[in-house]
C-alpha cells in the first residue's frame, strides 16, 4: 500500500526488543493464540510474586454470567512490590517520577529510594486513619507525585483505589464516592492548570455535605491557599504522612483482588465503576507498556494524560513503574504558557517516548509550526496517540513536524475497559499507516462482527469484538455484575462487544471508525448522552432533551442538544446559560454543549425510543441524507425540526 510508512531507522537502532518485525509479531501472535495461558503465564513473571501463578484463566465469556472470569487466580503479590520496592533495591537512584509543574521548570525529581520511602509513609500514614485491605478511597486530586504515591500506597494495603478525575463537580463525586462506599477521601487544598487555581479541598467538602460513610479526609497541600476544614475529619498530608515510618510491609494480595475502580460513562446516566485487578492488571499494563513503546532502560517517557483517567493509571503509573521507568508527570495543559509548552518539556527533559492525545495534536498543530521547531525534539523516538481516531491530517503533522521523519507514531486503541492497550502499532516493529491502530498485540483477537451477529471474514467493516478474554480486562462493574454482562457481552453471547465500530483493510489493518453507542468522545473525554440528557431534563423549562454528537475539527466530537421546551416556555440565552450551568455542577466543567437547537419534537420510533441516527444526521447537516424514517411515530416531525433549523436557534 503506498501510504504505509517504514519504521524509522532511528526506531529500530539500539532495540532489544523480541518483537523486531512483522514476522515476529506473528510469531509471538499465534504462539499466544495457541497458548494464551503459557503466553500470559510468561509474561506474569515480569513481575515480583511472593507465590507464583500456576494457572492462567479459568473461566470465560461464556460464563461471565455467571460470574467474572479469572487470570492467575493462585498467584500472591502485592502491586507495589513489582512497582517501587524490586527498583528502589536495584536502581535506588534512578529517577523513578519526573514531575513538571504548571509554572514552566518547576521540577521534582524522585527517585525510586524516596518513592519507595513516600508510599511507605503514606500506607503507615494510611493504615492510622484507619484504611484497611479492600475497603475503598476515593482520589481527588490535581497531577502531583503525592496522586500516584497515595495510588501506591493504597495498593500497598490492599485497598481499593478510585481515582475521581479533578474537572468532575461536587455532584458526580458524590456519586462516586457513594457507588463505591468510600471510607475515604484523599484530596488537595487546591489544584494549579494553566496558571489557574483549582478548588479541590472546597469541591470535595460540598461533595461530602451530609455525607456519613467517608471517615477521614488526607489532604495534601500544594498552593498553601486557605481551605475549610471540618474537625476530625480532615488532616494535613504533610503532618501525618511525612510524620511516618518510611517502612512498611505490604499486604499480600491474590492476584484477582480488585486493585482498583474506575468509573467511565456508559449509556445510562449513572457512571459505571469498572474494577480492574491487581496480578492481571498489573501483568497487562507492564507487557504492553515495555512492548509498545519499546521502552529502553535510559529512557525518559512522558505520558501527557491525567491520573484521572485510565491512560494515566496504566501508562504514567501502573506501567512504567512496574518496568522501572522514568515517568514523567505533567501538572500543566499544552497551552499554557504558550503553544510551545509539550516541546519545551521535550527539550528540557531530553524526553524519548511521548505519549498524548489527537485532540492535543490538533489544537498545537493549528498554532503553527513555529512553536514546535524553536525547540530541540532530537531526543524524540517513539511518539504516542490515544483515546479518538487521529486524521491522517494530524498523524502527518505529528509525524512530519514533530518528529521529523524520524520517530514511529503508535495509534494505541484501547478502552477503560481493557486496561491497557490492545490494538497499537509495535515501535521497531510495525509498519504505520496514518489513521489505522494498525495490528492486534500478541494474546488480543479481535473480530468484526456484523449486527446480526455474523462474523465478517477478510477485508470488512463492522462491530468491534474481542473474542478471547486477556489479563489486563475489567472482570466486571462494581457492584452490578449483572450490568456488566448486559453492557459487554448481552449483544454478542460469547465475546466482548467494545462499543467501536471498525474497518479492517486487506492487510489485516484495523482503523477504528468510532463509537456506535450512545457513548460521546469530546477531546478525548468519554460522556454518556444519557448523562446530558438526565441533567438537562431536570431543568423545569425543559420537556425533553436529546444529544448526539457531530464531528469537531479540533475536540474530534462536539455535542449538539436538541431541545423539547414545557408548553408555553420560550427558548432565551438565559434558558441555554442555565443549561451550561447546569451540566458543570451536574456533571463538570468538561462537559459542555457547543450547539443547542429548540424544536417542537424529537424524532421516535412508535415504541417512543429517540431517533438518534436521525439526530446524528441533522446535526452533521445531512439532513437531506435521512435515509429510511418510515419507522418514525410521527413523520412530521421531521419537518417540523428542518423548519426549526432553518429558522432561529437562539444561540
Ligand atoms: C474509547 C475508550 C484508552 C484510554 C483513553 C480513552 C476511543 C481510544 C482510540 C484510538 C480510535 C480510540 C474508542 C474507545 N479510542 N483510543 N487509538 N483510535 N479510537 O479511554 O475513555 O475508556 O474511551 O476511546 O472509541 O472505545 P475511554
Amino acid at each position: 500500500m503506498s501510504d504505509t510508512v517504514p519504521v524509522p531507522a532511528r526506531v529500530r537502532e539500539g532495540s532489544v526488543s523480541p518483537i523486531q518485525d512483522l514476522n515476529d509479531w506473528r510469531r509471538a501472535w499465534l504462539q499466544a493464540r495457541n497458548d494464551p495461558d503459557g503466553f500470559w503465564l510468561e509474561q506474569a513473571r515480569a513481575l515480583r510474586w511472593r507465590r507464583l501463578p500456576s494457572e492462567g484463566l479459568v473461566g470465560g465469556y461464556d460464563t461471565v454470567r455467571e460470574g467474572p472470569f479469572s487470570w492467575f487466580h493462585d498467584g500472591i503479590l502485592n502491586v507495589t512490590e513489582s512497582c517501587v520496592d524490586r527498583h528502589a533495591e536495584a536502581t535506588p537512584d534512578k529517577v523513578a517520577i519526573l514531575w513538571e509543574g504548571d509554572a514552566p521548570g518547576e521540577v521534582r525529581r524522585i527517585t525510586y529510594a524516596e518513592l519507595s520511602a513516600m508510599v511507605n509513609r503514606c500506607a503507615n500514614a494510611l493504615a492510622r486513619l484507619g484504611l484497611k485491605k479492600g475497603e475503598r478511597a476515593i482520589l481527588y486530586m490535581g497531577m502531583v507525585p503525592e496522586a500516584a504515591v497515595a495510588m501506591l500506597a493504597c495498593a500497598r494495603l490492599g485497598a481499593v483505589h478510585s481515582v475521581v478525575f479533578g474537572g468532575f463537580s461536587a455532584e458526580a463525586l458524590r456519586d462516586r464516592v457513594r457507588d463505591c462506599g468510600a471510607e475515604l477521601v484523599i484530596t488537595q487544598d487546591e489544584g494549579r492548570r494553566g496558571g489557574r487555581s483549582v478548588p479541590l479541598k472546597a469541591v470535595t467538602d460540598a461533595a461530602l455535605e451530609g455525607e456519613h460513610g467517608v471517615k477521614k479526609v488526607l489532604v495534601f497541600r500544594r498552593t498553601g491557599a486557605k481551605v475549610g476544614w471540618t474537625a476530625h475529619r480532615d488532616v494535613w498530608w504533610h503532618e501525618v504522612v511525612d510524620a511516618a515510618s518510611p517502612e512498611h510491609e505490604a499486604v499480600a494480595c491474590g492476584a484477582e483482588d480488585p486493585l482498583f475502580i474506575l468509573y467511565t460513562s456508559g449509556s445510562t446516566g449513572r457512571p459505571k465503576g469498572l474494577v480492574h485487578t491487581c496480578g492481571g492488571y498489573l501483568t497487562y499494563a507492564s507487557y504492553t507498556h515495555r512492548v509498545v513503546f519499546d521502552l529502553r532502560p535510559d529512557d525518559v517517557y512522558a505520558c501527557l494524560a491525567d491520573v484521572g483517567w485510565i491512560t494515566g493509571h496504566s501508562y504514567i503509573v501502573y506501567g512504567p513503574l512496574a518496568n522501572g521507568a522514568t515517568t514523567l508527570m505533567f501538572e500543566s495543559t499544552p497551552l499554557y504558557p504558550d503553544a510551545g509548552r509539550y516541546w519545551d518539556v521535550v527539550e528540557r527533559h531530553k524526553v524519548t517516548i511521548f505519549y498524548t492525545a489527537p485532540t492535543a495534536i490538533r489544537a498545537l498543530a493549528a498554532q503553527g509550526d513555529d512553536f514546535v521547531t524553536r525547540h530541540d525534539r532530537s531526543s524524540l523516538r517513539v511518539l504516542g496517540t490515544v483515546g479518538e481516531p487521529i486524521n491522517p491530517d494530524a498523524w502527518r503533522w505529528y509525524f512530519d513536524v514533530v518528529g521529523e521523519g524520524r520517530c514511529n507514531i503508535v495509534d494505541t486503541w484501547w478502552q477503560t475497559e481493557t486496561g491497557g492497550i490492545l490494538i497499537a502499532p509495535i515501535a521497531p516493529a510495525t509498519p504505520t499507516r496514518p489513521g489505522s491502530a494498525t495490528l492486534p498485540l500478541p494474546g488480543v483477537r479481535p473480530q468484526l462482527l456484523d449486527p446480526d451477529g455474523r462474523e465478517l471474514r477478510g477485508p470488512s467493516q463492522g462491530l468491534l469484538c474481542i473474542a478471547e478474554p486477556w489479563p489486563g480486562q475489567a472482570r466486571t462493574v462494581w457492584g452490578d455484575h449483572a450490568r456488566y454482562v448486559a453492557t459487554y457481552y448481552a449483544m454478542f453471547p460469547g465475546r466482548y462487544f467494545t462499543g467501536d465500530g471498525c474497518l479492517r483493510d486487506a492487510d489485516g489493518y484495523h482503523w477504528i471508525t468510532g463509537r456506535v453507542d450512545d457513548v460521546l468522545n469530546v477531546s478525548g473525554h468519554r460522556m454518556g448522552t444519557a448523562e446530558f440528557e438526565s441533567a438537562l431534563v431536570g431543568i423545569e423549562e425543559i420537556a425533553e432533551a436529546a444529544v448526539v454528537g457531530y464531528p469537531h475539527p479540533v475536540k474530534g466530537q462536539g455535542v449538539f442538544a436538541w431541545l423539547v421546551l414545557q408548553e408555553g416556555e420560550e427558548c432565551s440565552q438565559a434558558l441555554l446559560q442555565r443549561c451550561q450551568t447546569t451540566l458543570r455542577v451536574r456533571i463538570g466543567a468538561h462537559a459542555r454543549v457547543d450547539r443547542f437547537q429548540v424544536v417542537p419534537g424529537l424524532p421516535k420510533t412508535r415504541s417512543g425510543k429517540v431517533m438518534r441516527r436521525i439526530l446524528r444526521k441533522l446535526a452533521e447537516g445531512r439532513g437531506d441524507e435521512l435515509g429510511d424514517v418510515s419507522t418514525l411515530a410521527d413523520a412530521e416531525v421531521v419537518s417540523a425540526i428542518l423548519s426549526a433549523i432553518s429558522g432561529d436557534s437562539c444561540e
